[in-house]
This record gives structure tokens, C-alpha cells and sequence, in this order.
């Protein structure tokens, strides 16, 4: 059983859009961001919710890099690696994070604060290196810039 306000906030996805499925995404980001991972026990009860089959929803959760069924975070750091950001030194900015926080790609700072995931493009090629924290976007610039805006997530 998921608490009652994140219930509440799925059955209120759900409801929104013609179909109930439609409302999928939605779904997954908020259990995320409740949880900082997407749970089984979670996964199964969206599944009831839109009235879907629970491998329709793992699929779902398998296909997009942006969900997380590892070990949670508060916060996920998602570092592109793809060709731009390969060629703009995304190096140094996986460099500067290892040093900052002492996590590599995949892994977890011992606050459990921030995990480090490498997802593909993140459609912001022309900023390139570039970085989410939760959902903002953000160029990497320098080391002393990326310390300034780590610190501003809590
Ligand atoms: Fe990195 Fe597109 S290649 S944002």
C-alpha cells in the first residue's frame, strides 16, 4: 500500500486523461520522486491503478533511462554520454563529480544523497557536456560551478 497522498496523486493522474493508461508517466515520476527509486511494490500497485498488466509497466520502466529500480537517492544526477557530450569532455565533468561527491556511474554518496546514472542524450546537445539533477538541466561549466549548484539541492 503506497501512502495516501501519493494514492491520491496517482488515482488524480489517472483520472485526468481519457484513458487511465495515458496517465503512465506521470505515474512513474512521482512515484520517483517519492520514493527516489521506483519500488515493486509500487510498480505493481500503478500497474492496478491504470489497469494494467504489471509486465506493461516494468517494460515501461525498463525502456526509459530516466526510472530507477536500483538503489535510491534522494537526489539522481544524470550525466549524458552520448557522442556531443563525449566530444565536449563529459570526462571532466564525471571527473569533477567523483571527486565532489566520491561516486562513480552507478553509484550512491554515503548521505544517500545523490546517485550517478549515464543516460543518453538528454536533447541539450548544443550545452554540451550537460547534466540533470532531478529535472533540471544544467551545463557543465567548471568544477567550482558544479560544487555551487550541487549545493543548492538538500
Ligand atoms: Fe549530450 Fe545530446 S549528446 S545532450
Amino acid at each position: 500500500m503506497l501512502p495516501v497522498e501519493l494514492e491520491q496523486k496517482l488515482e488524480e493522474y489517472a483520472n485526468y486523461f481519457p484513458k487511465r493508461e495515458q496517465a503512465i508517466l506521470l505515474c512513474l515520476h512521482e512515484v520517483q520522486d517519492h520514493y527516489g527509486n521506483i519500488p515493486s511494490f509500487a510498480l505493481e500497485r500503478i500497474a492496478e491503478i491504470l489497469n494494467l498488466p504489471l509486465n506493461h509497466v516494468e517494460n515501461v520502466v525498463s525502456f526509459y533511462d530516466m526510472f530507477d529500480r536500483g538503489e535510491p537517492a534522494k537526489h539522481r544526477i544524470r550525466v549524458c554520454v552520448s557522442l556531443v557530450c563525449n566530444l565536449m569532455n563529459k570526462k571532466s565533468l564525471l571527473d569533477a563529480i567523483r571527486k565532489h561527491l566520491g561516486i562513480g556511474v552507478g553509484e550512491v554518496s554515503k548521505d544517500g544523497k545523490f546517485k550517478l546514472i549515464a543516460v543518453q542524450c538528454l536533447g541539450a546537445c548544443s550545452e554540451a557536456p550537460v547534466f540533470m539533477v532531478d529535472n533540471d538541466t544544467y551545463k557543465f561549466e567548471s568544477e567550482e560551478k558544479l560544487h555551487e549548484i550541487l549545493s543548492k539541492y538538500t
